[in-house]
This record gives structure tokens, C-alpha cells and sequence, in this order.
């Protein structure tokens, strides 16, 4: 793709950009995420592990033909690996050649050595960065992982879209950036953060959407046997008590892995060798595996066989 994609107009045209880039969105996040682009919000998404929040910005930056600047947020981040830093080698060497060359001029020398050409910038200052396809995607990934500290100072960007650096003064950019911020809600977040940018819970997705997710993602998988992943995954979701939850991630590892291994249908025995790839706690695997995979693949069968009695068409053909 080349040149500059416009923004989308309507919630049903963010549904269609979304889809065109693979991500199948419900309208709630279609409609935040709309209002975002059109006030120029940051947009804030919780939610568990692997449900498609990243993946937001990642489809963004592709379908708007725009850079994606990613800042992945972790204890201990700081402004030097965030923001910017300052050349020390190349200013070094300056020194070195104004020395070599003579007579130095302390004051211009100063400023030369303090000048954008020796600033490094690292995420947050290339997000401020306007090009010619517009301002770049900004994702702040897991900032739940970071220390309060940083999240205070992301306030004057988020606020301004400036960050000020004491020997070059306040950098603005010309646009603010298209900015998503992540988290797993291992800790909560600053009001005052969460008060700059429009909020979104991402859930998991409904079986029937999480089913196009793996005929978008997965077109090869037989039609069966993507059914049945979905079902039992959702099952798992809703009936079990697992210490970890499967993501949309999990359900798309696991029918590729299937896939993989030529499978057309779940088999009690294959899915309890497989479960490694949907479950990634021993405690969880040795609730499901042996007895309780068959149950809950009789009951998946006995629900689709309902559904395509009440649909009027032959029992047993679908899952
Ligand atoms: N609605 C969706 N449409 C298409 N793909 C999706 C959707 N939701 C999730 N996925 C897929 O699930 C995978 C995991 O998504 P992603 O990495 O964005 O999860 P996450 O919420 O950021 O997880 P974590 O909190 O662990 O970082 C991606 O490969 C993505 O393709
Ligand atoms: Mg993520």
C-alpha cells in the first residue's frame, strides 16, 4: 500500500478497516475506537492475556499505511530507553576533531554537541513524529509493568503530545500521535492517565465471532474441526475453573497445531496430547485431559446435533 489512507468516517467504516486487516472487531470496540481516531483520544484496552489488544494497533498501522512506533513497557523503563538519549560516542569524537582542529570555542561547541544531530530518539519522541502519511501509531504495550514514576511522566505526552528535553527545550509534534495503550490489569493505572484516553474492556470473544476469527486466520482448517475448537474453548471459558484462561492466541495456536497434524475433528485422545498447546498450567491440563475431554466433547456434539435438528437440516453432519 502507498500514500495516505484517510481516516475512517463512521463505525461501520472502522468495522470494515478493521476487517480489511484481518481483525474482527464487536461494535463496542469499533465505536471507541472510532471516537478515538475522530477526538484524537489515546485509547486505553484492558483485558486478559491474548484477546486481540496489540494485535489492534499492529492492524491499525497497516491498514492506515502508517508508521507503528511500539513502546514495550517494563519494570525499570526509563526515560533514556523510552524517550531519548544523547550520543555520548559521536559527541566524543566531536570533541576529539574540535580539539585535533585547533582553538575551541567552548560555547558553540556546546551547542553543537547538544544539537538533534546527536539525539537518539527511542520510542516516544519518533511517536511525536508527523509524516507525510500522517501521524504514527503509538502503542504502549503493557504499561501496567512499568512503575508509577513513568506512567506521571507519559501524562505530559498524552496530555500535549510534547515532551520537553532540558538542552533542546519542548518538542511538539504537529499531530498527536494515534496512540493505544495496553495492560493485563496486573496493577490499575493512574486515574489521571486513564482520564486522558477513552476506556475499553476487551473481552473474549462470542463463539461466533471467535469462529470467523479462525476461518480469517485459518482458512485451510478443516470446517469441522474449527467448530469444535471453538466450541470446546469457549466451553473451557465458561464451565471450568482454570487457573488460566485460554486467549483468542490459544484457540488459533491450537487449530493450527491440528491442523498441523492433519486432524479433521477433535478425538478425546489427540485433544488430551495437544492440551500443552491450549492450557499453560499443569494444574489446569490435569483437570481437563481423560475424562473431562470426553464429556465436554460429548457435549459439544449433542448441542450441535440440537442446533441442526432445530435448523432443520441432518444431525451429526456439522460438528
Ligand atoms: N478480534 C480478532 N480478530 C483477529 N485476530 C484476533 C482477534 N483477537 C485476537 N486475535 C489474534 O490473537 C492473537 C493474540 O492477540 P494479541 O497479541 O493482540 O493479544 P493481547 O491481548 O495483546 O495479549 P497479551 O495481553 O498477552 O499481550 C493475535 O495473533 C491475533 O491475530
Ligand atoms: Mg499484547
Amino acid at each position: 500500500m502507498s500514500g495516505k489512507v484517510d481516516l475512517p468516517n463512521s463505525i461501520e467504516e472502522t468495522l470494515t478497516l478493521l476487517s480489511s486487516g484481518g481483525y474482527l472487531a464487536d461494535r463496542a470496540l469499533a465505536t471507541v475506537l472510532h471516537l478515538s481516531l475522530r477526538m484524537q483520544r489515546p485509547l486505553f484496552l484492558e483485558g486478559e492475556a491474548g484477546v486481540g489488544k496489540t494485535e489492534i494497533a499492529k492492524v491499525l498501522a497497516a491498514t492506515l499505511n502508517r508508521p507503528l512506533v511500539r513502546l514495550q513497557c517494563y519494570e525499570g523503563l526509563d526515560i533514556s530507553s523510552a524517550v531519548y538519549e544523547w550520543n555520548y560516542a559521536a559527541q566524543m569524537v566531536e570533541i576529539r576533531m574540535a580539539e585535533a582542529a585547533g582553538s575551541v570555542d567552548r560555547e558553540n561547541l556546546n551547542t553543537a554537541l547538544y544539537s538533534p544531530r546527536f539525539l537518539i530518539k527511542r520510542p516516544v519522541l519518533q511517536a511525536l513524529e508527523t509524516t507525510e502519511l500522517g501521524a504514527p501509531i503509538f502503542l504502549i504495550d503493557e504499561l501496567d509493568r512499568t512503575d508509577e514514576a513513568f506512567e506521571a511522566f507519559l501524562l505530559e505526552v498524552l496530555a500535549d503530545s510534547q515532551v520537553t528535553i532540558p538542552e533542546l527545550g519542548t518538542i511538539k509534534s504537529e499531530e498527536p500521535p494515534i496512540t493505544i495503550i495496553t495492560t493485563n490489569r496486573t496493577r490499575e493505572i493512574h486515574d489521571a492517565l486513564k482520564r486522558r484516553c477513552l476506556y475499553h474492556w476487551v473481552d473474549y470473544p462470542t463463539a461466533e465471532r471467535e469462529l470467523q476469527i479462525v476461518q480469517t486466520k485459518l482458512p485451510t482448517a478443516a470446517a469441522t474441526l474449527s467448530a469444535q475448537v471453538v466450541a470446546f474453548v469457549q466451553k473451557l471459558r465458561e464451565d471450568e475453573a482454570l487457573f488460566k484462561k485460554p486467549g483468542v492466541a490459544e484457540t488459533l495456536d491450537w487449530a493450527t497445531a491440528l491442523t498441523e497434524l492433519q486432524e479433521v475433528a477433535l478425538d478425546p485422545e489427540m485433544v488430551s496430547d495437544t492440551l500443552g498447546v491450549l492450557l499453560k498450567y499443569q494444574e489446569d491440563i490435569d483437570r481437563i485431559k481423560g475424562s473431562r475431554t470426553r464429556a465436554i466433547l460429548d457435549e459439544i456434539r449433542m448441542e450441535a446435533n440440537s442446533q441442526a435438528t432445530i435448523a432443520g437440516s441432518m444431525p451429526a453432519q456439522t460438528v
